[in-house]
């Protein structure tokens, strides 16, 4: 890749993926209630490890190239402490959610999937949303403005490595 902001697009498309499985699984469950289906854990599981997928590469990449990236501008006081906290309790909320759709926990009930899965829910909402209007307009501006620079150099290299 050449050019700095596709990268900055190809994260935004992939919250956009991240958010329609999301919507995906809240419509399994919504017909799960409208048909009274009982709940099987089973059900969930091709989704909730798509969404593992998703959430694996997206967090490399943000991890392994935006934030560093934004530690040399802004250091790890800015915007990037707080969404690295929140990268943690996603991770921990799919956590749950995985343990109970591979059937190795003894949380087998629905109350404690579904508890896991509002607060994963709600909470990539807004961090997404937060993401997109805080912390990757500043990434863009900062590409664009040190296009020819060696940190943003690296930062393709990283990017293309990780991506493969
Ligand atoms: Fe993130
Ligand atoms: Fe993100």
């Amino acid at each position: 890749m050449s050019e700095v902001v596709p990268l900055i697009d190809y994260m935004i498309n992939q919250h956009r993926e991240i958010l329609l499985s999301l919507r995906h699984i809240e419509t399994l469950r919504s017909k799960m209630y409208e048909k009274n289906i009982q709940f099987d854990s089973a059900l969930f599981r091709e989704d909730i490890l798509n969404l593992d997928r998703q959430l694996k590469l997206h967090k490399k990449l943000e991890e392994e190239t935006i934030f560093p990236l934004m530690a040399t501008f802004t250091g790890y006081d800015g915007p990037a402490s707080f969404v690295e906290l929140e990268h943690q309790r996603i991770w921990d909320l799919l956590e749950e959610l995985k343990m109970i759709v591979r059937g190795s926990d003894v949380m087998m009930n629905d109350t404690a999937f579904f508890e896991s899965l509002t607060a994963l829910d709600n909470l990539l909402h807004l961090h997404i949303e937060k993401e997109n209007q805080v912390l990757y307009p500043q990434v863009e501006k900062y590409l664009k403005n040190h296009f020819h620079s060696q940190v943003v150099k690296d930062f393709q290299d990283r990017f293309a490595a990780t991506i493969g």
